[in-house]
């Protein structure tokens, strides 16, 4: 059995229905199957743009040249596909939205009836035969869970819905303190997906066992609505008087624009992603006051004025320093032993600037 596994958090590996999919998806390999995952969050895929092109000019191929090409090769390749996906506003956040959308050239364009409705025939070749449901939500009750599995089902009516892992309540699933609290689930998950491999469906005693253990009473519901408005309160600022928010632009700079503003958009397009591939920083500058951020991720650059809420590397020097140290006419280091300038943060990241902006 192939199975494709297609993770929807933004969290990445630190989210809860990561946790959870990753679980079965070991269960799934110990029957045997072979797993292929797809982390949304780290790819760049378009939003569907409505053009109808994969169903009139280029049949089954869309447009955009980008992760979704491979993406839906391997959809099609697999017999199971099971979705691991956050419950955003009762449904699935945007990263997954997009892939389902973008899933329109596995189908043709044509209208056929298909269990007395209206439905589209499936683009051959495919293999995909199943789909299984995971999620995870903050609420506790488990009627959260029903726009999304309805959506799921409706989308894939062609398809075997082979079963649902839904867990409510599971904000602290996302936390490494609290991982081994979720140790019984956890294995009952990954016993689910061993099932699945095996079997091809989860069974009733491997079903109730997981719906026991997730289950909330109204008094675990309650305690729940007190420990989480706790939570939420105690990551807030006690004293929102002294709170300074300091504005930040929303677009980023261009090499256009005026002064330091352009001097920042350039440093950004001199990053180089290949020196260190997959680095996810914020490098806040503070020169004498002006204040610009550069956000490195998903192998891009931008830099922004303002400031950022939680950088990686704060960088606080006179603007002359700064501008000598990048010109080379003094030595970085030895102007940081010598007070010249101040580091906040991550100082590992200072000592790779000349790797990560070497484009030229
Ligand atoms: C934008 C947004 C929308 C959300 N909508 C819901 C919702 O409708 N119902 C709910 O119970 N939880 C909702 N949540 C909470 C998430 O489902 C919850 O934090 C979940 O544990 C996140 O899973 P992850 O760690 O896999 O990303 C929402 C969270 C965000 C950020």
């Amino acid at each position: 059995m192939k199975v494709i596994i297609i993770y929807g958090s933004p969290r990445h590996t630190k989210s809860a229905s990561y946790h959870v999919g990753y679980k079965f998806g070991e269960g799934l390999k110990r029957a045997g199957a072979e797993v292929e995952e797809i982390m949304l969050c780290k790819q760049k895929i378009n939003h569907c743009q409505g053009c109808f092109t994969c169903w009139t000019k280029t049949p089954g191929v869309c447009i955009h040249k980008d992760d979704m090409v491979e993406n839906l090769a391997k959809f099609r390749e697999a017999n199971l596909a099971v979705f691991a996906t956050p419950l955003y506003i009762y449904h699935v956040p945007g990263l997954m939205k997009d892939f389902l959308d973008r899933s329109l050239p596995l189908v043709e364009p044509y209208l056929i009836e298909r269990n007395g409705i209206t439905s589209h025939p499936r683009r051959e070749p495919s293999n995909l035969q199943k789909i299984f449901l995971i999620s995870v939500a903050g609420f506790p009750e488990l009627s959260h869970f029903d726009a999304l599995v309805l959506a799921f089902k409706k989308t894939f009516k062609s398809l075997e819905y082979v079963g649902e892992i839904l867990i409510g309540g599971a904000e602290m699933m996302s936390k490494d303190d609290y991982q081994n609290s979720y140790k019984k689930l956890y294995d009952l998950v990954e016993q689910a997906g061993f099932e699945v491999g095996k079997n091809g469906f989860v069974s009733m005693e491997t079903q109730k066992m997981i719906a026991d253990e997730t289950h909330f009473t109204d008094k675990q519901i309650q305690n729940l609505r007190e420990v989480a408005t706790k939570y939420w309160d105690a990551l807030r600022p006690k004293d929102y008087s002294n709170i300074k928010i300091e504005s930040t632009e929303e677009l980023p700079l261009k090499i256009t624009d005026d002064g330091m503003a352009s001097y920042f958009a350039g440093m950004a397009a001199q990053y180089n992603s290949k020196t260190i591939p997959e680095l996810s920083s914020v490098i806040q500058f503070n020169l004498e006051g002006n204040l610009y951020y550069l956000i490195i991720n998903d192998n891009e650059c931008n830099a922004y004025k303002g400031a950022h809420p939680s950088p990686t590397i704060t960088i606080i020097a006179p603007t002359d320093i700064w501008m000598k140290m990048s010109t080379g006419e003094i030595d970085g280091a030895k102007a940081f032993m010598d007070g010249l300038y101040k580091i906040e943060g991550d100082m590992s990241l200072l000592l790779k600037m000349d790797q990560i902006f070497s484009q030229k």
